[in-house]
């Protein structure tokens, strides 16, 4: 079993690990592919590159056990492209993205994952933290 998940992991913070192991816990003896945007895609989508650049936060992803590898994400906003290289059974993600439309935002939709056998599961958030709420805090602590 090959699970995939997508995102910027900038600022590293617990609900990142947390996450990384409920991807273990809910598909035991998985592989767990991560694919990490990088810089140049960040700044296009979001209008300013990450606070952690790509090879940081690699690097601080490598050192997280249950992931067991990181590529780039190389169609940008079109997550299939990355999908397709890796040809996972499922992509994961967390359930804050069940008010957003994640179809919508990956590029992808039912009939595509249905054809090409992939599921698509939404795991538990862990507790109320985020890189935007931390960057947020910084702000205005200084
Ligand atoms: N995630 C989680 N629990 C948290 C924060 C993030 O499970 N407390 C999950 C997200 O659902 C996603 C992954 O971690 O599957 C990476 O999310 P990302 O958007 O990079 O992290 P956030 O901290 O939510 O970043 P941002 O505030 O920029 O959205």
């Amino acid at each position: 079993m090959k699970i995939y998940t997508g995102g910027t992991f900038d600022v590293p913070h617990i609900g990142h690990a947390i996450f990384f192991e409920e991807c273990k816990f809910y598909f035991p003896n998985s592989q767990l592919i991560v694919a990490l945007n990088t810089d140049e895609f960040v700044e296009e989508f979001k209008g300013k590159r990450p606070l952690f650049s790509y090879a940081e936060r690699k690097d601080y992803l490598n050192n997280i056990l249950s992931i067991d590898e990181i590529v780039p994400n190389i169609g940008g906003a079109d997550s299939k492209v990355t999908i397709l290289q890796q040809k996972p059974n499922a992509v994961v993600i967390g359930m804050d993205w069940l008010e957003k439309d994640y179809c919508q935002q990956m590029k992808f939709d039912a009939k595509w994952l249905s054809e090409n056998k992939i599921a698509l599961c939404y795991l538990p958030r862990y507790a109320d933290i985020s890189t935007t709420l931390i960057k947020s805090r910084m702000n205005k602590n200084g």
